[in-house]
């Protein structure tokens, strides 16, 4: 067998590793005998020699099968399916799209993440809910999937072991940027819930991490071909994400916006991305004959209230005591007798008369960050409280003195810098100047 120093080496030299070394190097991460400074000398030589599609798909195949892959009911053959987003800003689309999937008659064991530097993550969205429980095992899944259709939790242990090595060491060796690694990274945690299908939300924009679509376009496909090797129906939606998905930004703000949406009341940005999404999931399980019955049908779900109704049966699956998980889906919306309320709130008002041309999701978020509504590192907590509600959207027209953001925050108070950052993420243009809202997404991208 080929040593580790060998393997190494191959990889320095821009050699393709065949399948077997590439299960030796994984195994290896798992069963803890390759030495740390091998791992990360094997990422640093990944990172900088890339590798071959055929080498990208061992490395998942090795990276899934490193801890358990999840198995399912016959019954349910076809239609177990989630979503996958590389992250934005107000982004609370899995809030809406699993329950919709259930109402749809999907099976969806959404396993998403927490959120990190700008980005928001649905778990902690999540966890403003009282009581509201990420971490099940995977029989408590596949219970929750049976009774509700839908469950929204964090990864279990068990789950893709090489991964959380990897992971760890990618950050610590600069080396988190590789397509390569990326791809093996996300789709080997999405093959691991053994899924029929798949659909991936790849942003670009400023508030993205990729800025512009083109790059975007090269891991979707990357993403699409990785998935579909693996046997999962894949395809991707490339999304801008320059402003805000909807309107609120923040942890329970967003959970706020979700229940909105739940009842019918959703911004269309965020519909769109949840029908698209949704569409494509149910066409590519063939329970709707195209996208644009699919599109009908989830959007039908989310307006009529039957993905609500999964939302609730989902929270009190999840730990949410009866009462709080039927106060919040009333009719009522007095979310804040529920979910805490930050001590402070602020409205920041137009300078002048004028027309919104532009809203900046990143200024935005990145102030947000700052006051305590993301993380740094992970592992440090955030204040689910913080956050902040747009009062206007682009195209509309606002008077000098009308309210156009209102802040949220507690005891770390916005700096007069911070307030100037937070003024300049609306841009205005001169009254008489028109500005449409533009579809967010740009391209499909399908499976073969
Ligand atoms: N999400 C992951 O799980 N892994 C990556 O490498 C990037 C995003």
């Amino acid at each position: 067998m080929t040593s580790i120093p060998d393997l190494i080496r191959k990889k320095r030299d821009g050699e393709a590793l065949s399948d077997a070394e590439i299960k030796t190097f994984i195994s290896s991460v798992t069963n803890k005998t390759i030495q740390e400074s091998q791992t990360g000398a094997m990422l640093m030589a990944i990172w900088q020699k890339g590798m071959v599609d055929a080498e990208i798909e061992a490395l998942t195949r090795e990276m899934m099968s490193s801890g358990e892959v999840m198995s399912w009911p016959k019954a349910w053959a076809g239609r177990v399916v989630d979503k996958h987003s590389t992250g934005g800003v107000g982004d609370k689309v899995s809030l809406v799209l699993a329950p919709a999937l259930a109402a749809c008659g999907c099976m969806v064991p959404m396993i998403s993440g927490r959120g990190l530097a700008h980005t928001g993550g649905t778990l902690d969205k999540l966890e403003s809910i009282p009581g509201f429980n990420i971490h099940q095992s995977t029989a408590q899944i596949q219970e929750i999937l049976g009774s509700v259709g839908c469950c929204i939790v964090g990864q279990t242990e068990m789950l893709v072991p090489a991964d959380r090595v990897l992971y760890g060491l990618r950050d610590t060796t600069s080396t988190v940027d590789s397509l390569p690694l990326i791809a093996g990274s996300i789709i080997s945690k999405k093959g691991a819930e053994s899924l029929s299908a798949l659909v991936l939300d790849v942003k670009f924009g400023r508030a993205a991490l990729y800025k512009d679509q083109e790059s975007a376009k090269e891991l979707a496909q990357l993403l699409v071909n990785v998935a579909n090797g693996l046997g999962m129906r894949t395809a991707a939606v490339l999304s801008c994400m320059d402003a805000t998905i909807g309107r609120y930004v923040g942890n329970s703000l967003e959970v706020i916006e979700s229940l909105e949406t739940l009842k019918g009341r959703g911004p269309d940005d965020l519909m769109e991305l949840v029908t698209t999404l949704g569409g494509l999931l149910l066409m590519m399980t063939g329970l709707v004959p195209d996208q644009s019955e699919g599109r009908r049908q989830i959007s039908d779900a989310v307006i009529g209230g039957a993905a609500l109704a999964k939302f609730r049966a989902m929270m009190e699956a999840q730990g949410v005591a009866k009462e709080t998980a039927g106060r919040l889906c009333s009719a009522h919306t007095d979310y804040y007798s529920i979910l805490r309320k930050s001590e402070h709130q602020v409205e920041l008002r137009s300078p002048e008369d004028g027309v919104v041309l532009d809203v900046d999701g990143l200024v935005l978020a990145k102030v947000l960050h700052t006051l305590g509504a993301g993380r740094s590192k992970a592992g440090e907590p955030v204040n689910h409280s913080v956050g902040a509600e747009l009062l206007v959207s682009v195209g509309e027209k606002v008077e000098k003195g009308a309210s156009w953001l209102r802040l949220h925050y507690d005891d770390l108070a916005p700096t007069p810098d911070q307030m100037s950052r937070l003024r300049s993420a609306v841009t205005l243009g001169a009254r008489g100047e028109t500005r449409r809202r533009q579809n967010l997404v740009k391209e499909l991208l399908l499976p073969k």
